[in-house]
């Protein structure tokens, strides 16, 4: 762990010295915190981690948007909420731009501080009970 974390603070160090992203920028906190598992472009890795192309539609469900910043990876993230916001919404434009209700009114720091203090244990029933209230959601590629 020590050593991943140390790693982890070299990698950070280095990308902002190098000026390729700016420190603490959506992008970057997604390079730190969320590529390893859900990839460069978002994709699914099938039977473990889910698309994040497509997750846009999930705002068109009830409990939906609350489920985005609840599962594990995100509300238990180091992310600040302010941060984590900005992520979010950084995310839901970058892989799924195509799927965003017209109203989208973008994460701000106030919600996600509220959702993050529940985070979801039982992910994969609170998502299949989104399902039911919207047929047409991403594909579930990552959770059988
Ligand atoms: C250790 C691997 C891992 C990391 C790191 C991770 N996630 Fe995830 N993510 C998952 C898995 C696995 C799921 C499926 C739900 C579950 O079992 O937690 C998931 C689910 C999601 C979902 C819901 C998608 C769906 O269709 O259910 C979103 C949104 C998401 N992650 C975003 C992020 C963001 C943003 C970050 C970085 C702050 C992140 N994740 C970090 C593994 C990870």
């Amino acid at each position: 762990m020590l050593r991943t974390a140390l790693a982890l603070s070299t990698l950070a160090f280095a990308l902002a010295a190098a000026g390729t992203v700016a420190a603490a920028s959506p992008q970057f906190n997604y390079i730190l915190h969320c590529q390893g598992c859900h990839l460069a472009d978002g994709a699914a890795t099938p039977g473990t981690i889910p698309p994040l192309i497509g997750t846009g539609r999930f705002l068109a469900v009830d409990g939906g948007r609350e489920f985005l910043v609840r599962v594990p990876g995100v509300s238990l993230s180091i992310i600040p909420d302010d941060e984590l916001a900005e992520l979010m919404n950084w995310m839901l434009y970058r892989f799924s731009a195509d799927d965003m209700p017209v109203d989208f009114e973008p994460y701000t720091a106030e919600e996600v501080v509220r959702y993050r203090q529940e985070p979801l244990v039982e992910v994969e029933a609170v998502r299949v009970g989104l399902f039911g209230a919207y047929e047409d959601a991403p594909e579930d590629q990552g959770q059988q």
